[in-house]
């Protein structure tokens, strides 16, 4: 199985998505709303919507959005919240490779690390593709990716992170130079000493590289920032947030 098959569990539900902030994702829902020029009218998507985070919050303002993602285990998460909610969320099922519209929405998000999952560039490029085949002409896309030059300046291999319930979380990160590869190998300890073992790796994609993979796409870039308010790129920034349009 592939490690995006797997990642994406109970535990990541648990743990991983911890430290994400209720302000950090309104934060990032207003930056959706601005960048993709967002009206009620809208028609937009979550591309790897995970546990619904900002589907729901653009639900909660009255935005039309729909979620895909892969992982069952998030998706049941996001449609119980909707339940709850009374929100009208779709939430879809489906692999980010294969999204199956055609000209149907005016703007495109992909947030919090979720391009670059595939071995060979040709399938990270085929997300790219049926991106830009889902937009309307002029529809713009959000990509939400690190920043690997920024990391580089405090470039650490390991991690530790100790959670309320007395679990602890390892984390190893290896960079290898030539393949553009960051290989993330994550045990989780808890107050029991149950362990689990999970990972990731994620094929790392240089600005120009991605400009070259939106080109053939279809998509222009039409501008790139560091932070959700639209600040400019320099080499300390940790995150790079890049505006697509499809031509
Ligand atoms: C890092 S999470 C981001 C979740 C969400 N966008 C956020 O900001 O919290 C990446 C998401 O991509 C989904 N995913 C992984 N592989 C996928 C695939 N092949 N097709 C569709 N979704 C996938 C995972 O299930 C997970 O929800």
């Amino acid at each position: 199985m592939a490690w995006y098959e797997n990642f994406f569990d109970e535990w990541y539900l648990k743990y991983w998505i911890q430290p994400i902030t209720e302000e950090r994702t309104h934060r990032e829902v207003d930056a959706i709303i601005r960048f993709l020029d967002l009206t009620p009218e809208s028609k937009v998507l979550d591309l790897c919507c995970g546990q619904g985070r900002h589907s729901l919050e653009l639900g909660r303002r009255g935005y039309q959005v729909i979620g895909y993602d892969l992982s069952e285990t998030l998706l049941d998460h996001s449609r119980t919240v909707a339940q709850e909610e009374n929100l009208n969320i779709e939430f879809i099922s489906g692999d980010m490779r294969e999204l199956p519209y055609r000209d149907e929405f005016d703007g495109i998000f992909n947030f919090y690390t979720a391009f670059g999952y595939f071995e060979k560039d040709e399938e990270n490029q085929q997300v790219l593709d049926v991106v830009s085949k889902a937009l309307k002409t002029n529809g713009k896309f959000l990509l939400d990716y690190p920043c690997l030059e920024g990391r580089m300046t405090n470039w650490k291999t390991q991690e530790y992170f100790e959670y309320d319930d007395g679990t602890i979380m390892l984390h190893e990160m290896l960079h290898d130079v030539f393949e553009q590869t960051i290989k993330n190998n994550v045990l989780y300890i808890t107050k029991d000493n149950d362990r689990h073992r999970t990972g990731f790796t994620l094929r790392h994609y240089y600005g120009r590289e991605l400009q070259q993979c939106f080109d053939k796409a279809g998509m222009n870039i039409l501008e790139h920032y560091s932070t959700m308010d639209g600040a400019p790129l320099t080499n300390r920034d940790i995150r790079i947030l890049i505006l697509g349009q499809k031509r």
